[in-house]
């Protein structure tokens, strides 16, 4: 199949991923309805088709954090990339990165920040996770200002993991010991491709950023305790002072649903907040992150810099996002998905689509520069 959009790239990915990955990546939490809300009351915004405006030159340049970026687009961080494709999140770093959008490494990456960076892309964002030991965090964001990460995008909507129905029922969570490896190694068998490109040559599969402190246990199983046991519950606003403290660059929040949280961010002295509910994998049942955006960035816009994800799959959907009132859009599946499905070429092809696909969306509105895309190019 040749891929012409994002949800092309998703099947190839079923095809290619060993079943509990492919779920693993597809999924969100309980009953899945948040997920579904993410996508659809992305959709269901309509747009105002206006006629005759002169958009013969399409500039889609934005400033975030004061880097200059190519269009209003970032790469947000995706655990356990290195298993999508081979060295997974070095390949997605260098597709951003020809395409001028940032690249976000997960705390919970297979590829450590000195292996990104030693594969010579740019600055890239760091995400981090709240660890219970504090000195094991500094040295990380040691190593993240020494790799000349950013900005540092600090995900707060995670403090217990919610549970994902299918990472059960396909064998990846709750399925330890021989059982469950067995499981998993059929479904890798199963995707001979997958095997010899990621499984055999990808390798090591550990997660880079937290090897110090796994201590010397790598299996998946492992990975989900070491989540339970080692996410800091205990984290409120008042821990931002540590961050500020060990981290002198740009602070992101992510994982913002609520008003009264984005007033917070904008108090704690952050630089921006993500409007986020972890793709639908975390409370389900929360608003979409569509349906959150208006109000937040209304209370909040201008004293922060907000931004959004969950549910984009195109760049209309990053347009609609913009709209609403967000300054730039993360991609979270999108790029998972092209990894799986295409490897790195794979996500600057998506990033190509989408690029494009926001010129001929604000073509159709009317709009020729991104900050000119706001609430007035909606319909209805
Ligand atoms: C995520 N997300 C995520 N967020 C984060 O802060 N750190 C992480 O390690 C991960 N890992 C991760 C893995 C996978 C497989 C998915 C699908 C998501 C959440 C991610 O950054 C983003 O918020 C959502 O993916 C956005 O929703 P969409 O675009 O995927 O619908």
């Amino acid at each position: 199949m040749k891929a012409a959009a994002v949800s092309d790239y998703r099947e190839l990915a079923r095809r290619r991923l060993p079943h509990f990955l492919f779920e693993y990546i597809d999924g969100g939490s309980y009953a899945e309805a948040t997920l579904r809300r993410n996508v659809a009351d992305l959709e269901a915004i309509t747009l105002r088709q206006r006629v005759l405006k002169d958009v013969s030159s399409i500039d889609l340049s934005t400033q975030l954090f004061g880097q200059s970026l190519a269009m209003p687009v970032a790469l947000g961080p995706i655990g356990l990339a290195g298993l999508y494709g081979r060295r997974g999140e070095v390949q997605a770093a260098r597709a951003a990165q020809a395409a001028g959008a940032p690249f976000t490494l997960s705390t919970m990456a297979v590829c450590a920040i000195d292996e990104v960076a030693a594969a010579g892309v740019g600055p890239f964002w760091f995400q981090l996770y709240m660890i219970r030991d504090r000195g094991f965090m500094r040295d990380l964001l040691a190593k993240a200002k020494a790799a000349g990460c950013s900005a540092l995008v600090f995900t707060v909507d995670l403090p217990v993991p919610g549970a994902r129905y299918r990472d059960v029922r396909s064998g990846l969570a709750g399925a330890p010991g021989l059982a469950g490896g067995l499981r998993r190694f059929g479904q890798t068998l199963a995707r001979p491709g997958w095997a010899w490109d990621v499984g055999l040559n990808g390798r090591p599969h550990s997660l880079g950023n937290v090897a110090p402190v796994l201590a010397g246990q790598t299996g998946l199983e492992d990975f989900f305790a070491w989540i339970r046991d080692n996410f800091d519950a205990a984290t409120t606003w008042r821990d931002l002072a540590f961050l500020r403290g060990a981290w002198d660059g740009p602070i992101i929040i992510k994982g913002v649903l609520d008003v009264e949280d984005a007033r917070e961010a904008a108090r704690s002295g952050a630089d921006g907040l993500v409007v986020s509910n972890h793709g639908g994998r975390q409370l389900d049942g929360a608003l979409s992150s569509a349906a959150a955006l208006p109000a937040i960035a209304q209370a909040v816009g201008d004293q922060i810099t907000v931004l959004a994800d969950g549910g984009v799959r195109s760049g209309l959907d990053v347009v609609r996002m913009l709209a609403l009132g967000s300054k730039g859009v993360l991609l979270g599946r999108a790029w998972a998905y092209a990894l799986a499905g295409g490897g790195g070429a794979g996500v600057a092809h998506v990033l190509q689509l989408i690029e494009a696909e926001i010129q001929v969306a604000m073509a159709l509105t009317g709009v020729a520069r991104v900050g000119d895309i706001g609430p007035d190019i909606l319909a209805g």
